[in-house]
C-alpha cells in the first residue's frame, strides 16, 4: 500500500508562516518581481480568482487586483521540506522523495500499527502540520500513481484512501484532468478522442492510445498499468483466463466457464497451499475494451467458493458480448484461515489425488460441465 503527499501551495504557505499577517491573503510567489516574472505558486484565495503558477505577473495582477506577490525565498522552502521528509521517514523506513514537496511511503505491512490507512494518514497529517505549520494531501491507494492522482482529486488539505478493491471502479470516475503527468495537451488529444476518465485509457489497447498521445503521455500511460500489475499487493496471485471461440454474452455458457476456472485455479492454489484473500473477474469484451471487478475475501482456495465469488463479479459485467474470460486470486496467504470444513478438505484433496493420476478432466463439478468447452480455446 502507497501513501503519497503533496504539501499544499507549498511555496506560498511557507511564506505564510513566516509572515502571519500574509495568512488568507491571495499571494503569488515568483523569482522576480518583474511584470514579465513568472509565478512559481498561487495561495489557495489567489487561485480562486484565476491566478496560477507560470502565470506573468501582469496578467495576474488583470486577473486578481489586491493579489500581493512575495519574491521567493528557496532557503527556506529547503529547510520546511527537509522537515517534512524527516517527520515523513519516522512513519515509514521506506520514503521516497518525488520532489522538494511530495513524495511516497510504502505502508505495506504495517496494518499492525495503525487501526486503517486513513488513521494513519490522519496522523502524519496532524504531526506535519503540528509541527511545521504546513498541510499536506495524502493519497492512499494500491500504487504509485493510482495514490497520487487520488490525492489531485481532494486538494488542498485533504485525505483519501482507495482500497484495492474499488481501485478500477474509482479510476472510471475521475477526469482525466487529473493526470497530470500526461501533460495539457496529451489531456486535450484524449478528450477530443472521447476519453474523458482515466479508466477509459487502461481499457483502451496501447495501439490506439499511441495514435493520440506523444512518447512521453504514452510512458506515463504505460507506468500506470505496469505499477498496477507489479504492485506488491497483486505480486502474489494465480490467474487462468480463456479467449471464447464465439463472443457471448450468454450466462448458460459464461458460468460453466467461470466454474471451470474456478476449479483449474483452486487446484493451483491448493498445490502450492495459498489461500487468496482478493478475487478479480477481468472479461474482454468484442470491442476490445477490458473491465476488471475484483473483492475482499475470507481466506480461501475452495473451488466452490471461488466460483460463487466470481460469478457475483460476473453478472455485472455481462452487458456487452464477451471475448475473454478470466479469474485471478490475489492477496495470497500461506496463513490457513480459522474456519475450514474438514469434509469439504478432504473431498478436494481426495479429487486432487485423482487428478494427479488420471488428469484434470477426470473429475469436474456439476456447473462446470456442459459444451462450454466448445467456446475456448
Ligand atoms: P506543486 O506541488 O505543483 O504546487 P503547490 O504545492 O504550490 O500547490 P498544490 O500542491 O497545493 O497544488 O509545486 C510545489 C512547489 O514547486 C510550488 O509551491 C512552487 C514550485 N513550482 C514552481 O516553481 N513552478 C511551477 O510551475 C510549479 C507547478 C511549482
Ligand atoms: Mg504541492
Amino acid at each position: 500500500m502507497i501513501l503519497f503527499y503533496d504539501i499544499d501551495a507549498f511555496f506560498s504557505s511557507v511564506e505564510e508562516i513566516l509572515h502571519p499577517q500574509l495568512k488568507g491573503k491571495p499571494i503569488a510567489v515568483a523569482n522576480t518581481l518583474s511584470p514579465k516574472g513568472v509565478i512559481s505558486t498561487a495561495s489557495y484565495p489567489a487561485r480562486v480568482r484565476g491566478v496560477h503558477s507560470a502565470m506573468p505577473l501582469f496578467k495576474a495582477r488583470q486577473a486578481c487586483s489586491n493579489c500581493m506577490f512575495v519574491k521567493a525565498h528557496f532557503s527556506d522552502y529547503i529547510k520546511f521540506s527537509q522537515k517534512v521528509v524527516s517527520i515523513m521517514s519516522q512513519f515509514s523506513p521506506f520514503l521516497e522523495e518525488a520532489s522538494i514537496d511530495e513524495g511516497y511511503l510504502d505502508i505495506s505491512g504495517m496494518g499492525r500499527l495503525f487501526k486503517s490507512p486513513l488513521e494513519y494518514g490522519s496522523q502524519i497529517k496532524q504531526e506535519v502540520k503540528h509541527r511545521t505549520g504546513l498541510n499536506i494531501t495524502i493519497g492512499i491507494a494500491i500504487t504509485k500513481p493510482v495514490a497520487k492522482i487520488s490525492a489531485l482529486t481532494v486538494k488542498p488539505n485533504g485525505m483519501i484512501y482507495i482500497p484495492q478493491e474499488k481501485t478500477e471502479e474509482f479510476l472510471s470516475r475521475v477526469p482525466i484532468k487529473f493526470a497530470k503527468g500526461l501533460g495539457r495537451l496529451n489531456q486535450e488529444r484524449l478528450k477530443k478522442a472521447g476519453i474523458t476518465y482515466i479508466g477509459d485509457i487502461i481499457s483502451v489497447p496501447e495501439s490506439f492510445l499511441s495514435r493520440i498521445i506523444d512518447k512521453s503521455g504514452m510512458k506515463w500511460t504505460i507506468a500506470l498499468k505496469k505499477d498496477m500489475k507489479i504492485s506488491r499487493y497483486q505480486r502474489k496471485s494465480i490467474g487462468k483466463s480463456v479467449t471464447l471461440m464465439r463472443n457471448t454474452a450468454d450466462k448458460k455458457i459464461l458460468l460453466p466457464i467461470l466454474s471451470l476456472l474456478s476449479e483449474y485455479i483452486s487446484e493451483r492454489m491448493r498445490e502450492k497451499n495459498y489461500f487468496a484473500t482478493h478475487i478479480s473477474v477481468e472479461v474482454k469484451y468484442y470491442n476490445f475494451i477490458s473491465k476488471v471487478k475484483t473483492t475482499g475475501c475470507y481466506p480461501t482456495n475452495s473451488p466452490n467458493a471461488i466460483f460463487s465469488i466470481a460469478k457475483k463479479l460476473l453478472i455485472p459485467l455481462v452487458n456487452n458480448s464477451i471475448r475473454h474470460l478470466g479469474i485471478r486470486c490475489e492477496g495470497l496467504t500461506k496463513t490457513p484461515p480459522l474456519f475450514m470444513k474438514e469434509k469439504e478438505v478432504n473431498l478436494y484433496n481426495a479429487i486432487s489425488g485423482i487428478r494427479k493420476k488420471y488428469g484434470f478432466d477426470a473429475v469436474k463439478f456439476g456447473v462446470s460441465i456442459s459444451d462450454s468447452t466448445r467456446y475456448t480455446r
